[in-house]
């Protein structure tokens, strides 16, 4: 039904409708072993076009803000929570949400990164598995649990609400900035834990 080799999904069929809408899987992209990962909602047009996730105006609004705080694009890890295009955008239903989870989860697994970032409402809720208020939660910490692990997950609003709404895109800098700081940290900790 689906085969994932390393942390990339070559072949699947868990959702008949995807199957429909997609013209390519679209797997995450960056480095295996980032210390940041963040994790959208699904494939847009561009994405579903290119391969690759967050490729359109919503990447360049988070490449940008990247910029901002010190963070370049190829330094981090980028993925969805679903890797189909969905018909005309719409949002994924749960059915296809959970289908798509454990290639999610092995990712997370594999790449075992710091921080993992979720960009807007969906991806907050499908991870914390709660209802989330994106915008007053930017910047937040849970820990997820993730084959048997706590994982730091930070909520963050989706780049495209800055598109919509200009006060969004203070509240998205902030919450990389938030993001790159904690990832600092830990690694500061994680080196003076050697000693
Ligand atoms: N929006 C998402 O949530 N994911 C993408 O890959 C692109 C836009």
């Amino acid at each position: 039904m689906g085969t994932m080799n390393g942390l990339t999904v070559t072949e699947c069929r868990r959702c008949e409708a995807l199957c429909e809408s997609r013209s390519q899987i679209v797997n995450g992209g960056g480095p295996a072993d980032a210390k940041l990962l963040f994790v959208g909602e699904a494939p847009g047009a561009n994405e579903d076009e290119q391969g690759e996730p967050f490729v359109g105006r919503s990447g360049d609004v988070l490449d940008e803000t990247l910029r901002d705080v010190g963070l370049d694009r190829d330094d981090v890890r980028i993925t969805n929570c679903v890797r189909c295009r969905p018909p005309e955008n719409r949002d994924p239903h749960e059915q296809e949400l959970a289908n798509c989870r454990s290639y999610l989860e092995t990712e997370i697994e594999r790449v075992d990164p710091e921080l993992v970032v979720t960009l807007g409402k969906v991806p907050g809720e499908h991870l914390l598995e709660r209802d989330v208020a994106v915008t007053s939660e930017a910047g937040d910490v849970a820990d997820v649990t993730v084959d048997g692990s706590p994982q730091p997950v930070m909520l963050c609003v989706h780049p495209a609400a800055t598109l919509y709404d200009p006060s969004q895109e203070e509240t998205f800098r902030s919450t990389l900035e938030q993001a790159a700081e904690f990832t600092d940290d830990e690694s500061g900790q994680r080196r003076l834990g050697d000693f």
